[in-house]
């Protein structure tokens, strides 16, 4: 049972499944598990109650050298309005570079570890041992999303959300720093198509392809 370390990134773009999988992933080979958009949703969250200013990058990024998640109530965290305040504040490299040493702290705890993001793979943890790029149609990621919504009370409606998902998704690719991008080494997982049941058992034959080549 000597198993060696295993670093597991997950990117994808957003609702596309990636959280499930990656919490899937964490219970299945007893990692910890770390959703880095928390971080980013966490520090815009701060700035939107207190008095920094979005667009603010110093005081920001000052904000997140002491940002502690464990302050943050995470339903709080996943509103709609967290989210595209957290893409903007995600843009800027002295943020991004803030919250880096953290990340990379948790990736190399010992045994390893499950972290889910955009740039897991690419940038914060291009040593991983497995990546996984998932990403699925924007129409079934935005009604995906609503159906979650709609759930907890949030009366939003699929073309809202379309619209949401392309404004965010284009402004995560396109930043300089960091751009969400599959990683070149990434095995990529389409869940368009996949019930999740089958999304997490192609997931988790990735990881043991890995596993037994390690
Ligand atoms: O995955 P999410 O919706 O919780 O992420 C919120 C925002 O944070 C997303 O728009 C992009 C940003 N993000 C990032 O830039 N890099 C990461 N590793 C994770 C999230």
């Amino acid at each position: 049972t000597d198993m060696p370390n295993l670093i597991i990134a997950i990117d994808g773009t957003l609702a596309s499944g990636k959280g499930t999988l990656a919490r899937f992933l964490s219970s299945e080979y007893e990692l910890p598990h770390l959703d880095t958009g928390l971080l980013y949703r966490a520090l815009a969250a701060l700035a939107l109650k207190t008095s920094v200013a979005l667009d603010d990058e110093d005081a920001l990024a000052d904000k997140a050298e002491t940002l502690n998640l464990a302050e943050f109530d995470e339903a709080d965290l996943r509103t709609a309005e967290v989210g595209q305040a957290a893409s903007k504040v995600a843009a800027y490299p002295k943020v991004r570079k803030a919250l880096f040493e953290l990340q990379r702290e948790f990736a190399f705890q010992d045994g390893g570890a499950v972290l889910d993001g955009r740039d897991i793979g690419t940038v914060v943890c291009p040593e991983a041992h497995v990546k996984i790029w998932v990403d699925a149609d924007i129409r079934t990621r935005a009604e995906r999303r609503v159906a979650e919504l709609n759930a907890k009370g949030d009366p939003i409606t699929v073309d809202e959300m379309l619209e949401q998902l392309e404004e965010r998704d284009k402004r995560d690719r396109t930043r300089d720093v960091a751009p969400m991008r599959p990683a070149d080494d990434a095995h990529l997982l389409d869940t368009s198509h996949l019930s999740i049941d089958a999304a997490k058992e192609e997931a988790r034959h990735i990881v043991d392809r890995v596993r037994a080549s390690l």
